[in-house]
Parts: C-alpha cells; sequence; structure tokens
C-alpha cells in the first residue's frame, strides 16, 4: 500500500487508480464464490479457496461468536484487496442477512461502486431488491453480473427485461452468452465481437479454460446456438441497449455480463469491467456541502466499529475509508466530533481475516485502527485541514426491546457493554426517562440483532441481560417541542438516542402514526431511512 510521496498529484494519482467497491446479491447467489474467483483472477491468492472457500469460508466470517457459527450466516466484514492491471482493487466484503441491513448500508457508504449479483435462474431476488434501492439512494453505480450460466436457468432476454421493469434500470450487456443457461457454450465480447469458448474444469478449483475464437470459426463449430446469439445481439442493438457512461455514473444505467463464478468463467471480463468503468474515489461533499478534492490533507470516515474480529484478535476495530490525502502510520490525526488528537501507530490492512501492519494508504482505501475508543461510525477524521463529512444516516428500527441487566451487581459492566454495542452500531440505544438508566430501549432493524447483544452481552462484558419485547414497530425523528405534545398519549413514547442525544418517537403501528399527525399537524416526526423496499 505504500509508495507515493504525499504531494498533490502523487495522490490524485493513486488514488485515480483504485476501485472500491462491494457485492450486493441476495445470499446463495454466489458472492463468496464470486469473491474468491475475482480474488483468483487478480492472483491475490494462489487457488480458489484460500479465502472464502470451503475449507476456509470462516476466515471471512468472526470465528468467535457462536451464533454466526451455529446460524451460518456472516456478520463481520472484511477487506479484500488486489491489483489488476495497473489498478488496485478493494472489494468490501457486506454481511449476507437480511437482519443486518444497516451494516450493509454503512459498508455501502464506504464503497464508490456495486456489482449487483444475480442467480440466472432467480433473476432479482429480495435481499438484492433492497440492497440495490440503497445503492439508488447513495446514487452508487451498478455493474450486472448473471452469474451460474453453467447451470438452468431463464433466458438471457427475459432477466435484462425484468431489471429494467422491476428496478428501472437501463441494463446495456458488454458481452453475450452464447447457448442457453445450462447448455453455456461461451460468450461473445459485444465491443470487439470476440469469442470466448467456455471449457468446463472439474471442480472448479482452477481457473477455467477460456479459448479465444474467431466469429467466423465459432459460427461454424456452434451452428443454430450461435446464430440464435446472433440475432439476439441484433435485437439489442435495435432495441439500444448500449452503454451510457453518464447514465452508469447516474445509476439508470447498468453494464451487464454474464458468467459463472464456480467455474471462473467470465470472470475477468468482468474484473476489466470493474477496472475500466467503476468510478475512482472522488472529490467527497462535507456537511455544509463543499467539497473536499482527494488530493487535499487526509480526511477519512469511519463507518464500521467491529470488535473481536477472531479469537486472536480480541480488541476492537474502526474501519475507516480514506476519503483525501495520504495516511502514513504514525501520523496523528484529529477526531472531528470531539476536536482529540488520535493516534494511528497501530494501523493495520485487512485482508480476510489477516491484518498486517499498514504503512500508507490512499483515497479509496481502508484503514483498520486496533482500540481506538472513543470512535463512531459515520465520525470523521482528518488532518490539518478540518473537516466533517455528513453522518451516516441510521436505518428506521422496527423492533424494539427493555434491555435489563440479569444480576443488578454487574451495573458497571452493563452500561458499559451498552455503550460499546450502541458506538458500533450494533443496535440503537434508547434512554426512556420512564424505565432509567438501568433498562434502556434497544432498537434493530431486524430481530437478529437482538441476538448478538444477548451473546455479546454474556462473553464479552460478562454482563448477561434479559430483554421485554415492546409492541413499537415505527419510529420517527422529533424534537423537545413535539415531544412535549406526545408524551403520555396512548401508543407513543419518546425517547433519546444516547449516541447523539437526538429524539425518537416510537409508534404502536403507522395507524397511531397517522391518527397523531392528522390530530396534530404541526409535529415534527421526519421519517428516518427505510430498511428497503417492501418484499
Ligand atoms: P453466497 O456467498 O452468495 O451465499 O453464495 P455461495 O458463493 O456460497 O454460493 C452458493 C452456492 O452456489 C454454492 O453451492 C456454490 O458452489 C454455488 N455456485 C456459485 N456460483 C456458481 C456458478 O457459477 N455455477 C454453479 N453451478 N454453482 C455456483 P452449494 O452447493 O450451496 O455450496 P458448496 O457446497 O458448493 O459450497
Amino acid at each position: 500500500m505504500s509508495g507515493g510521496t504525499g504531494t498533490p498529484q502523487d495522490v490524485a494519482a493513486e488514488a485515480a487508480r483504485r476501485r472500491t467497491f462491494a457485492v450486493i446479491s441476495h445470499p446463495d447467489a454466489g458472492k463468496s464464490t464470486l469473491t474468491e474467483a475475482l480474488a483468483l483472477h487478480a492472483a491475490a491468492i494462489e487457488e480458489a479457496g484460500a479465502v472464502h472457500g470451503k475449507a476456509g469460508r470462516r476466515g471471512v466470517r468472526s470465528d468467535w461468536m457462536d451464533i454466526e457459527r451455529s446460524r451460518g450466516i456472516s456478520i463481520t466484514s472484511s477487506v479484500l484487496r488486489f491489483e489488476y492491471g495497473g489498478a488496485l482493487l478493494n472489494l468490501l466484503d457486506t454481511p449476507g442477512h437480511a437482519d443486518f441491513s444497516e451494516d450493509t448500508y454503512r459498508v455501502l457508504a464506504a464503497v464508490d461502486g456495486a456489482i449487483m449479483l444475480l442467480d440466472s435462474a432467480k433473476g432479482l431476488e429480495a435481499q438484492t431488491l433492497k440492497l440495490f434501492d440503497v445503492c439508488r439512494h447513495r446514487r452508487i453505480p451498478v455493474i450486472t453480473f448473471v452469474n451460474k450460466w453453467d447451470r438452468p436457468g431463464r433466458e438471457a432476454l427475459e432477466l435484462l427485461d425484468e431489471v429494467e421493469q422491476r428496478i428501472g434500470l437501463h441494463p446495456a450487456p458488454l458481452n453475450w452468452p452464447v447457448g442457453i443457461a445450462g447448455d453455456f457454450r461461451g460468450l461473445i465480447d459485444r465491443a470487439g465481437g470476440a469469442f470466448t469458448r467456455f471449457l468446463r474444469t472439474p471442480g472448479g478449483a482452477t481457473r477455467a479454460i477460456a479459448e479465444h475464437v474467431t466469429a467466423e470459426e465459432a459460427a461454424e463449430q456452434e451452428g443454430e446456438t450461435w446464430e440464435t446469439a446472433v440475432e439476439e445481439l441484433a435485437l439489442l442493438e435495435e432495441i439500444g441497449a448500449t452503454l451510457d457512461m453518464d447514465a452508469f455514473a447516474a445509476g439508470t444505467c447498468t453494464p451487464v455480463l454474464f458468467g459463472a463464478a464456480l467455474p471462473n468463467f467470465g470472470v475477468e471480463a468482468l474484473l476489466e469491467a470493474v477496472c475500466r468503468l467503476a468510478p475512482a474515489p472522488a472529490a467527497r461533499a462535507d456537511s455544509g456541502g463543499r467539497e473536499r478534492p482527494v488530493s487535499a490533507p487526509f480526511s477519512g470516515q469511519v463507518f464500521k466499529v467491529q470488535a473481536g474480529m477472531d479469537r486472536a484478535h480480541r480488541d476492537r476495530l474502526a474501519f475507516i475509508r480514506v476519503c483525501s490525502g495520504r495516511f502514513e502510520r504514525g501520523m496523528s490525526l484529529t477526531h472531528a466530533p470531539t476536536g482529540r488528537p488520535l493516534a494511528t501507530k497501530y494501523a493495520q490492512t485487512i485482508f480476510g481475516r489477516d491484518r498486517s501492519t499498514l504503512d500508507a494508504a490512499y483515497p479509496g482505501d481502508v484503514i483498520g485502527l486496533p482500540n481506538a475508543s472513543g470512535l463512531t461510525v459515520g465520525d470523521t477524521l482528518y488532518a490539518r485541514t478540518p473537516v466533517s463529512f455528513p453522518p451516516i444516516p441510521a436505518f428506521a428500527p422496527e423492533h424494539f426491546m427493555v434491555v435489563r441487566a440479569s444480576d443488578n451487581s454487574r451495573a458497571k459492566q452493563f452500561r458499559r457493554g451498552m455503550d460499546q454495542l450502541d458506538s458500533e452500531g450494533v443496535v440503537q440505544v434508547l434512554r426512556s426517562d420512564l424505565r432509567g438508566d438501568q433498562a434502556p430501549v434497544l432498537a434493530a432493524v431486524g430481530p437478529l440483532q437482538f441476538d448478538v447483544v444477548t451473546a455479546r452481552m454474556a462473553e464479552e462484558f460478562n454482563a448477561p441481560v434479559e430483554l421485554t419485547r415492546l409492541d413499537y414497530s415505527t419510529a420517527r425523528i422529533t424534537d423537545k417541542e413535539s415531544a412535549q405534545t406526545l408524551t403520555g398519549r396512548r401508543g407513543v413514547e419518546v425517547l433519546t438516542r444516547t449516541l447523539d442525544g437526538s429524539l425518537l418517537a416510537v409508534f404502536i403501528d403507522k395507524w397511531r402514526l397517522r391518527a397523531i399527525e392528522r390530530e396534530h399537524p404541526g409535529l415534527t416526526l421526519t421519517p428516518m431511512l427505510a430498511a428497503g423496499v417492501p418484499d
């Protein structure tokens, strides 16, 4: 990650060669397999399987947390980085389960582009839709990869139609499959017309054999299947399914590639598309709307705080996305919310489960700061010229629980645990005057978040907790004046977010909310970010 001198020109050049992105998909579409295949092609790892594969799959999950193991879900994130043809790619992992969509949202706040991965047999699925909605909200350009073409699936044109109709993205295929899903013969590159033949390799543990064939040879050898593909390509031209870079940057057009991640076919074309099309880190607007160019002095934003990533590193790691400037280990940074200095002697890179010391980083890179207590998701860090980026908005919670320490003598540990889980963003912790400090209210997007709280409070903070469900399901941001009107009314309660002191009004259901809004039209009741489009 080192290299360069840190001059503005140097920083701009380093930023220009970086691509920081995430893969969004429904569980089982092949995200882990694709990640392996991408890294394999970029030769970051020697053999598929070393990072995410069957044997090593635990490596990308935090293997200390039993609930992850027992439920087979991935909660923790890591970053994969690899070089490819002069570009430097940072691939940020996102949790797969819908209950952790807020975590995913935070990761998406740190990327410049995304790959939307579809299973050729299933097309757009619930979780893909939700995650895509986040991309749309953040205006993240999306490249689509239709996976598993080696298995029976739907028709290519039908899948494109679904993307256009359901999410309003104009699809622009960069390559086109010869042979229906399940009878995959190869891919035609739309720009150059060359054909790459798909030859299976057993087990998929090595690169697929990709044979390059001229169009004439392919026409002769593939016969009718080839004809069909050529007709479909002509149709694409007719309907104008071509890439418009401005529309891609604006998030209204998506380049589409086909392939099969398991036998590593079509993955190289995807890598090339990411390098060629996905945006490099660019100037970022601060809270006042002023843009901070990538070549400005160092600035970064915390997008994730994670404790106990694995047994070997039982600490608290803050993930920081570099937004501008050159980061050098040991440099002193300022924590924007408090103005306090922050030492960075132990800065790390995070590669899968492994961490190593990091010496320098540039815009688009992710730095890990261990034991950085006091860092909260959304915080800005800077060097020299002050800056503060807008906070990463919280999702509207839909599940609420009162939490108490099972054993009153462990009040200190209980408070410490609550503070930490709150600042990590594991759940939102809310204070209620009614219940006092011993019984805060936990607010979550998905109920699995409560399981994480229960497990971590017992194991990590040695303060087992008891949870009692509250019947609220809808939340709005409110202010002091409106709170006075709301307090004491049936089916509503006003709570204070401990993290930033803002007020949250929670309602039994949306009917109660609407009735109150009708009764008092002047009240401040601002909707929060929804957890995604309805299923
Ligand atoms: P996820 O991370 O998105 O949840 O998906 P993952 O990569 O674990 O893939 C889900 C399943 O789909 C795996 O099979 C995987 O081997 C398979 N798969 C992924 N890409 C392709 C592809 O291009 N072609 C084919 N035919 N299969 C693919 P599994 O049987 O559920 O797990 P495993 O026992 O193979 O690990």
